[in-house]
């Protein structure tokens, strides 16, 4: 459409947030690679395509109605209607998910308490839309935060209120001094959002001494963490990786976030949160937090499609309910990417203290350090006139300020397409330093 076409409404007559950066990013970056399809993307943080296999898919389906037949004793009518009717609004992979959580994670749940959700995105606005009961309510974020927490946020007209995170993934310290401002403002904190491994967009992971100092925080300042954690299986280091806040929680000071995009298939739109609070409602009956969610849901979404929750019940169950054990292939490629990213970095940048990068233990995401501020500007000269894609990391800071440093995801690419991107990085950063000397 033109700007000359006669128009009906203005955004300025629609919810605040719609003008709002934190929703216009996401569209901005796709839009940006649409326009320069030739340019090798470091900016996605989608899965590996080649991975993808479709008669898998249908494999998937067949195994979980099999399920339903063989294991759970369902009719084939019984069966039929649960994988192509309407269902239960907390979702029918329920089960397989506490287990999953079990063999993976260590972690106990009753699967009353789990909702299944289309994607995790949508149990973040869920979580949030639930937590938001008043104007004085605000969530803490470590800062950088993933911009899909900041724009449901925003939908729900709830502030975030940063948190340092620094290279130790989430500062406790801070943590302690923002609640206290946020009170003495007369805010309401419900909760703290945190991603305690391989960070989006940071990479940085929480230590276990961090992740049980954050839990006594939560529970001394009668705190929530929202803990989301869709990268946690790619860990790059052969022993074993610190075992998550809801493994370590036991006051129910936590509520888990999951995603199967990145551990099964992004296109499924399936993920959940495990909501294990109790709540008491007006008649003295008390359930879990899960049950809240899901009244929420049933206005929102009204279940998640039962024919994908079966195509992720389907891998679960053909792998003995680990996604561990689902991924190595994926686990190995994408660390072997991020290490050759890392050294390609380290190649390319020998000695160049401006020029500084992450080194995480797993997960998609590098953080590079330049010594110029980061903006939407040059990220379109860099496709045009480079032809490599990355994020600026301004985009996942929740203000204005410049920020010198852009995200680097190792996901969607080969070894071979690191490497062109970064010959692509190395030349466009070395230009725009000389540009600036001179
Ligand atoms: C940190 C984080 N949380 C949540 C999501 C959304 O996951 P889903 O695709 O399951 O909605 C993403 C997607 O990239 C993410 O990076």
């Amino acid at each position: 459409m033109t700007a000359t076409e006669p128009v009906d409404l203005t955004v300025a007559d629609l919810h605040p947030a719609l003008g709002d950066p934190a929703l216009t990013s996401m569209n901005f970056l796709n839009e940006v690679s649409e326009r320069y399809p030739a340019a090798v993307s470091l900016a996605a943080g989608r899965p590996y395509e080649e991975f993808f296999d479709l008669a898998a898919v249908h494999r998937h389906l067949d195994t979980f109605h099999k399920h339903l037949t063989d294991d759970l004793g369902h009719s084939p009518e019984q069966a039929r209607r649960l994988l192509l009717q309407y269902g239960r609004t907390k979702g029918i992979v329920h089960q397989l998910i506490a287990r999953n959580l079990a063999v993976d994670e260590g972690i106990t749940v009753d699967p009353e308490a789990v909702v299944v959700t289309v994607g995790c995105q949508e149990a973040m606005f869920l979580v949030l839309r639930a937590l938001r009961a008043g104007p004085e309510d605000v969530l803490l974020a470590v800062a950088p935060t993933y911009v899909g927490l900041t724009g449901a946020a925003r939908l729900v007209d709830l502030p975030v209120w940063p948190v340092a995170g620094g290279p130790s993934g989430v500062d406790v310290a801070d943590l302690s001094v923002q609640v206290r401002r946020a009170r003495a403002a007369g805010l309401r904190p419900r909760a703290c959002y945190v991603m305690p491994d391989f960070a989006n967009p940071s990479g940085v992971s929480i230590s276990a001494e961090d992740r049980r100092r954050l839990l006594t925080l939560a529970a001394e300042e009668d705190l929530l963490l929202l803990e989301d954690n869709p990268y946690g299986l790619f860990h790059s280091a052969d022993g074993p990786r610190p075992p998550t806040l809801k493994a370590l929680d036991t006051g129910r000071r936590v509520v888990y976030l999951g995603s199967f995009a990145k551990t099964v298939l992004p296109g499924a739109r399936v993920g959940y949160v495990v909501a294990d609070q109790r709540v008491a409602g007006p008649d003295g009956r008390v359930g879990p937090l899960a049950d809240q969610l899901a009244m929420i849901k049933s206005m929102v979404t009204v279940n998640t499609s039962p024919i994908a929750q079966a195509v992720i019940g389907g891998r679960l169950l053909e792998n003995g309910c680990s996604l561990v054990a689902a991924n190595i292939r994926e686990r190995s490629a994408y660390t072997r990417n991020l290490r050759h990213l890392v050294t390609g970095l380290r190649r390319r940048f020998p000695g160049r203290a401006a020029v500084r990068w992450t080194v995480p233990a797993g997960g998609f995401f590098v953080v590079v350090t330049v010594p110029f501020p980061v903006d939407d500007a040059l990220l379109d000269r860099s496709a045009r006139d480079y032809g490599v894609l990355w994020t600026p990391m301004a985009h996942f800071y929740d203000d204005t300020a410049p920020v010198c440093a852009l995200r680097l995801s190792v996901s969607a690419v080969t070894p071979q397409q690191i490497d062109v991107g970064l010959d692509r990085l190395t030349a466009l950063i070395t230009d725009e330093v000389a540009r600036r000397a001179g």
